[in-house]
This record gives C-alpha cells, structure tokens and sequence, in this order.
C-alpha cells in the first residue's frame, strides 16, 4: 500500500512505523510542516497500561521511551497557604521532543519517509498517487476541516485561556498551584519530563485574563507575569516558551473539544487529535493518538478483512475509548471552568474535589492509591460532621447531619417511591412492613411515597393520601412502628399530581389515563402531559387558594402523625412543577413568564406551609433542576436560582431530581447523572443539597459527600430489592456504630465476618 501521513506527530509517526512493522512493503511518506526538533509543547504524561500497550506493538521504541520515562507518585496541591500531597498516583512523563526524535529515528530505521518542513495540501486531489490519505495533522486539521460535512465534525471552544510553557524547576510531585490575585484566581498545572525539565500551565477564566490585560501583551510580558504570580513555586527559575514565532497574545489558547461522527471519507482516515481531542487536564491526548495509530494499523493489515469493514471496526473500538475518556474530560474541565464553586472549600476537602473531579478516581481509589491521606479525610469529614474531633476514620455515609433540631444518623436516605397500593389514599399493613423493613435497614432517612393532598390529587387510585382522618390514623401508625423500632427518620413527601393525575397505577403503565373513572385535572396552563392524557383546566386563583388550604391541612396531619420532616414535591411534571418549567407554563398573567413568576404559585404554597409546619422541623423541596430540553426548559443554572428561593423561603434542604418535566425530554443517563445537578445547586447556591438517581454503590455515596457534590445521598430502586443496604454497606466498610434492631445483631456480625474473609481471599489470590 502507498500511504500518505499528513502530520509528523505522535499519531502519524506511529502509525506510520507500526504499519511498517505489520508490513515492510507499505511505502508510508509522512509529510511535516515544522523541522525534526520544532515542537510545540513540552512534556506529556502516560499510565503505565499505555506504556504496556506501546512495549506490546513495538518492543523497540517501547523500550527506550519506558526507559526514559520520570516517574512520579504525588499530587501536591496549594491552595491559600497550604499543601495538600498525596501519594500513589503513578504518573509517568516524557518530553513532546524527545518522544518525536524516539519516535522519527525508529521510523527511519523501518524505512519510512519522513519529509520535513513540508506543508501538506488539504484536497484529496493532490493525493491521488496514494491509496490512503492518514490525517494526522492534529487538532487544527486543515484536510478533516475541508471535508467536514462528510465526517460530521463538532468543535466545542471551551472557556478557559491556557498558556503552556515549560521551566528548568523540577517538580517533585505533579503540582496544581492556585493563586488568588486580585482580577480573579489564576492557578497552575506543573509535572516534571524530564531530569531537568518540566511542563507548566498557567490556566484562568477569561474574564480573569480580560482584566489581566493579557490580550494585548507581547508574549515575554506574559511570562514575565506568569514568573512573577508562581514565583515561589519557580524557586528562581524562569518560564520559557517553545513557541517563540507566534507574537503578541497568540499563545494563549482556548481548549478545543473535537468530535466526529465519521472517522474516514473516500481515501481519508482521521488519526489522533484530527480526530478527537481530550482536556490536557486528564493528560490522555497523546496516547489516544498512539492507541488509534495501533488499532488503525492492526485492521488494515488483518488478512481476509475488506477495507470498509476495517475501517468500520477502527471507528467503531476507537471512538467507544474516546467517548469514554472525553466524558471524564469533560468532568474535569468543566471542573476547572467552575472553579469559583470549590474555592470556599477547605483545602483538605478542595484537594479531594479536585483528586475526584473527572468521576474515574472514586473514593475507593484513593484509598488504593493513598490509605494514610484518605482516612485524614474521612477523619476531617467526620470532625466537622460532629463539631469536635474525630480520631478514627469511618466512611462520609456513617457521619450525622443536622437540619434545624433534627439530628440524622447518617447520610442515606431512602428516596420518595410511590408503591400504588393505598385504598381511596389510606395507607395500609403494606405501608407499615414496606416503611417499617426500609427504617430497620438502617438508612438515617426515610422518605414517604408522595402522598397526596386530595383525592383529585392523586397520580393513580393506588396513591396515599392525607386528607382523611383514616390517612391521619394509619400514617400514625406507620411513623409509630418506624420510631420505635429503628434510628431513622421519616419525612412526609407532600404532592399533588396536577396533569399527571387521574392516571394508572405503575406497573400498569405509567402516565396512561384510567380506563373509566377518570376525575378532573387541572395545571398551570392546558397543556396535557401527553397526547393520550386529558387537557387539564388552567388553574383560576380560587383553585390556587383550595391547592393551598389542602397543603397547610396535610402538612398540619403530617406534623400531628408524628413526621420529622416535610417534603413538598415541586418536580417531575406534577402540578407546582407544571407551573416551575416554562414547557407547561404558558400564562399571561403574573403566574406564568419569568422565572419569578413561575414560582410565584409554588412559593406560596411553600410559604403556608412553613407558617403551618413547627419550626424546629425541617422542610426539604423536591425539584427538577434540568428539563433536559435545553434553554426551552429549566437549566441547571436556573434551577440554581430556584433552590435559592425556595431556601429563602424557609427550605432547610433541595433535593435534586431532574427531568420527567416534558415528555419529550431526552436525559442523559449514567451513573451518579443528577449529581452534578446537586453539586451545582449547592456549590452555587450555597444551600444543602440532596443527590439522587442512579447511585447505587457505596464508593459513589462515600465519592459523592466526601467531595461537598451534595449533603445527603437519596436511593430509590437500591432499595426496593434490598431493604438493609445501609446495614449491608457498614458491613462491608467494617463500621460498627451503627443502629441496628438487636434481633438482626447476628446477622450483620455473620455479614461482616464473611465479607471481611471474602476480601482477604480476593487480596490473597491477587497477591
Ligand atoms: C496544553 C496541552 C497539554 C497537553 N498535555 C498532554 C499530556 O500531558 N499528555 C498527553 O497525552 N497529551 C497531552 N496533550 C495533547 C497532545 O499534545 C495531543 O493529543 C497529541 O499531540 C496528539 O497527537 P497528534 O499526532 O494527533 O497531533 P499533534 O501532536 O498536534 O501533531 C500534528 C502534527 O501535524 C503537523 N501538521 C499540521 N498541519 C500540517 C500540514 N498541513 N502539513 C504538514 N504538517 C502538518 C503539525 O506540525 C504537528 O507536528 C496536551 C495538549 C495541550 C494543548
Ligand atoms: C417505583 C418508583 C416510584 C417512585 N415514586 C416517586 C414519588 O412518589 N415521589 C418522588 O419524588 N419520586 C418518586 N420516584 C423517583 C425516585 O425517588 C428517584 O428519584 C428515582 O427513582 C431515581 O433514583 P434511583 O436511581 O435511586 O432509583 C419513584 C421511583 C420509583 C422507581
């Protein structure tokens, strides 16, 4: 095969040889424009799985880049003063130039061609000597640009101005400096390369480099700048560009996000940063670049498989890792771009945050990676849960949490689930064993279903109620059983189904309209939920005022039954949410419009229930902080701004659902995917949070507090299938001091014991 590499980067020149190594026939000309030793950047970071897949293709440049590589384990990060390090993280660094000459020399020997100083052209056309055309001319591909409405090419500019430079200081320990100045926080990224040699990033928020004056400042100025903020961290060293030629504010850069729906075209193949980039902040660039050069080389040279299959399973493998690993760059840059959220943060919490920020370091891997650093954490999580100090580690979940007088056992939750199986909205004996064997399971907070405020405010005719004296009597009994036999807490989850309501009960179909016996709906405007559901009745001021009587009288039952705590529910489409999201709400009048207005109704419901609920109890509102329809719908940042007045309000706690606002919405599912949701409220809106949806490990739960992503962690579906979760998770944590009924003692000591020898099996057998 005759094959052209535009691009002498790390992408083409390993393709390039590990197509020579499958097949010396191949004629391979790559085609560079810059000389053998200009090149832009300094040094690059790999994990030691890249380094084996590198030995595994070609033991030759394999060996001598290991051989050269600098090995680190520690972070250390400085934040106001102090210094946080932790060890084990294992990163290994090489220079961009040195791993170029490796690279071009073992081409050389493989008898490719390299041309340099060649400017490549960018129409197929020019190329027709040759069978494939690899682009690999990086993240600016002037040919992938050319032919993009036939690869489908996304570019995303990212907010934040970088700058890379590099510097004679060796850093002993991968080093993120930040440094408050007074236009903003400015804050640094610094690895050693090299014996004498490391890579420098100075990184900010455009607003920051706006008042800095950067964009008319010639590039010497800029680093004499960059010196002078991080001079302590420099010890006397200065900063040096590799990028002399481009002149005035033209080294600063923004980050580039690139994706393609399709990675070849005719006789083109995208290869490496043409391709696909990936944040600087996870370091993975380069070996994406050299892992597609592996995989394109090994498909094109598989005996019996035709070009466009080939090609088709290159595309295929290749952009399922990308996506993996753009999705935990996205986290971290996203990260570094709402830096001003964490930057209240103790430095011990702030340095975990950012330890944790991409979401593939959990807690559980810094405990692999650092046991000692990990149980300073959970012993400071601890000390500041309790208000004094802690000498023994224990995991996030088992600290206490306050909300006014009341005082949670730890940190689970067992989130709202309507079970459809009260009659005309009385609970029953299913309530209590249901309500009664999730208390015993040792969660530190139980929520009810959503329990309705009238019969036509019902989801299904399987729904609770409170608005009975039978609802009254029955919920007594059930918060009874819940009190005496267990440490948890129950909270009263008040709601009225609003355009959703008149509907079957779950396992019948959710959201389909009942067969006979509908009753009336009613909702911010006349905008059914479906097709299939009734067109509800625009809600007039005296049905606000009937909405309102019937929420202070349950919540007057909810506090005579003993509840602890009181939730109204504001999300998923149901009534007040109907008014919250501007997909339904299309009044003219001072209920409908701004985001003002639209939770005008909600907060006066909200507000009479406060003045009816006793003060020392808590309050939380349940929300839906994303419509998952973009700007047509509430956002994240808006639902910032509706956490804060409900909390302005009187509301201790929000808890953040997402989505089933519309039902067109098209979420993006994951694990742990409304956290960031929760993690925004909070650290935004400086109010306690709840996450919800999809957490159901342990490590998230631990990962999710430890970070300040939320205050408490809610779990539904965990907890249908396995009641005793939180009795099942100290068991596996080995944590003791937790409440749990003295007929079930036996049981968890057993659980313990086995989990504990099922470890040391599993440790023995890797050993
Ligand atoms: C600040 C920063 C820090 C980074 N840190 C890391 C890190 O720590 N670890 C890591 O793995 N990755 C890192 N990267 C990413 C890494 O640099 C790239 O992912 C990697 O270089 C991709 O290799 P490539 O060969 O696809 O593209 P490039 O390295 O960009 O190579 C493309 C080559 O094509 C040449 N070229 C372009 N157009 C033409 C043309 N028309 N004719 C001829 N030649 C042409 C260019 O001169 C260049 O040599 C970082 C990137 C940035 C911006
Ligand atoms: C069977 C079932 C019933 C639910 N009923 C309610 C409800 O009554 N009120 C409410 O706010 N959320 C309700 N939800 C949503 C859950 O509280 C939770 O937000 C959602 O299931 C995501 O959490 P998970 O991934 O832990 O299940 C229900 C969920 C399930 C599975």
């Amino acid at each position: 095969m005759r094959i052209a590499c535009i691009g002498g980067g790390p992408a083409g020149l390993y393709f390039a040889i590990s197509m020579k190594l499958r097949d010396a026939a191949h004629h391979v000309d790559v085609f560079e424009r810059n000389r053998p030793d200009d090149t832009f950047g300094w040094g690059v970071v790999f994990s030691d799985q890249t380094v084996e897949n590198l030995m595994a293709n070609d033991l030759a440049s394999g060996s001598v880049i290991r051989d050269e590589f600098a090995h680190w384990d520690d972070i250390d990060v400085h934040i106001r003063g102090q210094t946080i390090r932790s060890s084990g993280h294992g990163f290994i660094g090489i220079g961009r130039k040195r791993l170029l000459n490796i690279l071009q020399e073992r081409a050389r020997e493989l008898g490719v061609q390299l041309h340099f100083e060649s400017e490549a052209g960018s129409d197929l056309d020019d190329w027709t000597a040759y069978d494939l055309v690899i682009a690999a001319d990086g993240a600016n591909s002037r040919i992938r640009d050319r032919y993009q409405q036939h690869l489908g090419v996304d570019i995303q500019v990212r907010r934040n101005k970088f700058i890379w430079l590099g510097t004679h200081k060796v850093f002993g320990a991968f080093t993120f400096a930040f440094e408050h100045l007074p236009e903003g926080w400015v804050w640094a990224h610094a690895y050693r390369f090299d014996d004498d040699l490391s890579t420098f990033i100075v990184e900010m928020e455009p607003e920051t480099w706006d008042r800095l004056g950067f964009a008319d400042m010639e590039q010497k100025a800029a680093i004499a700048w960059c010196e002078s903020v991080f001079a302590k961290y420099l010890d006397g060293h200065s900063l040096m560009s590799n990028a002399s030629h481009l002149r005035g504010s033209a080294l600063w850069l923004n980050f580039r996000r690139i994706v393609c729906d399709r990675w070849f075209y005719r006789n083109l193949i995208l290869l490496g940063d043409a391709a696909h980039t990936a944040h600087f902040s996870i370091g993975s660039g380069t070996k994406l670049a050299l892992e597609d050069a592996i995989k394109l080389a090994e498909v094109l040279n598989r005996p019996g498989l035709a070009r466009e299959d080939a090609l088709q399973e290159y595309q295929a493998e290749r952009n399922l890792e990308v996506l993996k690993l753009q999705n935990s760059a996205r986290n971290s840059t996203e990260w570094f771009e709402t830096l001003e959220r964490y930057l209240d943060f103790e430095p011990i919490q702030f340095a975990y945050s950012l330890l944790t920020r991409s979401q593939r370091v959990s807690h559980e891997n810094l405990r692999l990676r650092d046991k000692a650093w990990l149980e300073v954490v959970e012993r400071w999580f601890q000390s500041k849960a309790r208000g004094s100090p802690v000498n023994e580690p224990a995991p996030p979940m088992f600290a206490p949490y306050r909300l006014r007088e009341l005082r949670l056992e730890n940190r689970i939750v067992v989130s709202p689930m309507a079970m459809y199986s009260a009659e005309d909205g009385t609970p029953n004996d299913f309530h209590l064993v249901h309500y009664g064997t999730r208390a015993q399971g040792g969660a530190g907070l139980l929520y009810t279903e959503m329990t309705c405020v009238s019969a036509d405010g019902r989801i299904t005719p399987g729904c609770a109620g409170m608005y009975a004296p039978e609802h009254l009597s029955e919920w007594t009994r059930i918060v009874g059983f819940v009190h005496a036999n267990s440490a948890a807490k129950i909270c009263l989850q008040l709601g009225h189904s609003g355009p959703k309501g008149s509907t079957k009960v779950g396992w019948e179909g959710y959201d389909v309209p009942l067969d006979s016996g509908n009753w009336p709906v009613m909702a911010a405007s006349d905008v059914p939920w479906s097709p299939n559901n009734q067109n509800p009745r625009p809600m007039t001021r005296a049905d606000m005022d009937e909405v309102i009587s019937q929420f202070v009288a349950a919540v007057r039952m909810g506090d005579e039954a003993g509840f602890d705590m009181c939730e109204l529910h504001a999300a998923h489409g149901y009534l007040l949410s109907s008014f919250i999201t501007p997909l339904t709400n299309k009044r003219a009048d001072e209920y409908g419009g701004s985001l003002e207005n639209r939770l005008r109704f909600p907060l006066e419901v909200f507000r009479a229930m406060r003045a009816a609920w006793p003060a020392a109890k808590p309050m939380s509102v349940r929300i839906s902080a994303n419509d998952w329809m973009g700007e047509l719908g509430v956002t994240p940042s808006e639902a910032v701004l509706v956490g804060r007045a409900f909390t302005d309000a009187g509301a201790d706690l929000i808890d953040v659902s997402a989505g089933q606002t519309w039902a067109e919405c098209t979420p993006v599912y994951g694990r742990m995917f409304q956290t960031p949701f929760a993690d925004q409220i909070r650290n935004e809106g400086k109010i306690a949070t709840m996450a919800v949806g999809n957490i159901y490990e342990t490590d998230h739960v631990n990962s999710i507090l430890a970070a300040g992503r939320a205050d408490l962690v809610a779990m539904a579906r965990p907890h249908l299938v396995d009641p005793m979760w939180t009795l099942r998770a100290a068991a596996a944590q080995e944590y003791r001091d937790i409440a749990i009924p003295p007929q079930y003692l036996a049981g968890m000591t057993q659980l313990a014991r086995n989990l504990k020898r099922e470890q040391e099996l599993a440790a023995a057998l890797k050993a």
